[in-house]
């Protein structure tokens, strides 16, 4: 692929018609793997990428988990048939780099502390590359992490930014990435602030304050789409009716409950009384569990 003549047209839209504020269309499905606890695959342009999450389940060997925390594991791969020229298979260093700082990207807001001495794999794999592959893996694997039930503080959407022809320009294609002068890709969390920047070519001061207000733009736009994403598979959860309504300083789901006690709906009025009695006493024993209670069941020898 030789360099194109020009980058704009006399409009000033780019070679595949975008404004330069203006993300390639995104397509997401949510739960495609049977076998992993969260999945997402996610078109991005000619980007295809597949994200498969596996836990939190306990770490092996056991002399890697963390007392205090389960710990995150993050593989970007690139399919061999992903490129042009077909590429060697396995890791390679960009894609050992692109796995550490897309880990990176994600550990602020994954609630790892409730897992301690797990484990949470997070697979990446790129079936069709076309510039801005390690962005569109973190879109996806934010979104498999969601699918798989982890609790995080928010969704990470990530974009790049870049230069040509002397112009910013939002979500680089490859023609732009291959002969601009810079591409910065960047993730954010939902409240804007950065899990992860790196950037090749060179930006001035003033370029790069434009270029992260620019980029900012951009993920909140993928913050939109990933939200309509799990809305449109969650959808079966009706919002209004979960939502909690205070009527007169008393939620709505607290009349329904003493509703259902006078009405005999969920089991009698001292069966009620029975489960809140456990929960205090259980309350005021206080036992602090064993800590390693949980691993006692597994026998030495059996890491892997
Ligand atoms: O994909 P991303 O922009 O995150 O990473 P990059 O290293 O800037 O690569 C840009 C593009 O170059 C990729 O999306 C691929 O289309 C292409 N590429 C390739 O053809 N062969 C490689 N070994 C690596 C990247």
């Amino acid at each position: 692929m030789s360099k194109p003549e020009k980058f704009f047209d006399e409009n000033g839209l780019r070679l595949d018609g975008r404004r330069v504020d203006e993300i390639r269309p995104m397509k997401i499905e949510i739960g495609v793997l049977s076998r992993a606890d969260g999945s997402c695959y996610l078109e991005w342009g000619n980007n295809k990428v597949l994200a498969g999450v596996f836990g939190p389940r306990e770490l092996h060997p056991r002399r890697m988990q963390r007392p205090d925390t389960a710990i995150v594991r993050y593989r970007y791969n690139m399919a061999a048939f992903s490129v042009e020229d077909r590429i060697r298979p396995g890791q390679n260093r960009r894609a050992t780099e692109i796995s550490k700082v897309s880990r990176e990207a994600f550990e602020p807001v994954v609630l790892t502390h409730l897992y301690p001495g797990a484990v949470i794999d997070v697979f990446a794999e790129i079936l069709q590359a076309d510039a801005g592959t390690r962005t569109a893996a973190i879109n996806a694997a934010t979104i498999a992490l969601a699918d798989a039930g982890i609790p995080m503080k928010g969704l990470i959407s990530a974009c790049a930014v870049g230069k040509v022809d002397g112009k910013l320009v939002l979500d680089l294609s490859k023609d732009e990435d291959n002969y601009g002068d810079a591409d910065l890709p960047v993730a954010m969390t939902q409240d804007g602030d950065i899990t992860l920047i790196q950037m090749d070519g060179n930006l001035t001061q003033d370029e790069f304050k434009e270029a992260m207000e620019l980029v900012k733009v951009g993920c909140k736009q993928i913050l939109e789409i990933q939200r309509e994403a799990l809305k449109g598979k969650f959808s079966q959860f009706d919002t209004e009716e979960i939502e909690p309504k205070i009527v007169a300083g008393v939620s709505e789901s607290e009349v329904e409950i003493d509703e259902a006690v006078e009405t005999d709906d969920t089991g009698t009025e001292e069966e009620v009384e029975d489960v809140e009695e456990d929960i205090v006493s259980n309350d005021e024993n206080n036992e602090k569990p064993d800590e390693n209670a949980d691993y006692e069941d597994v026998e030495e020898g059996e890491d892997k």
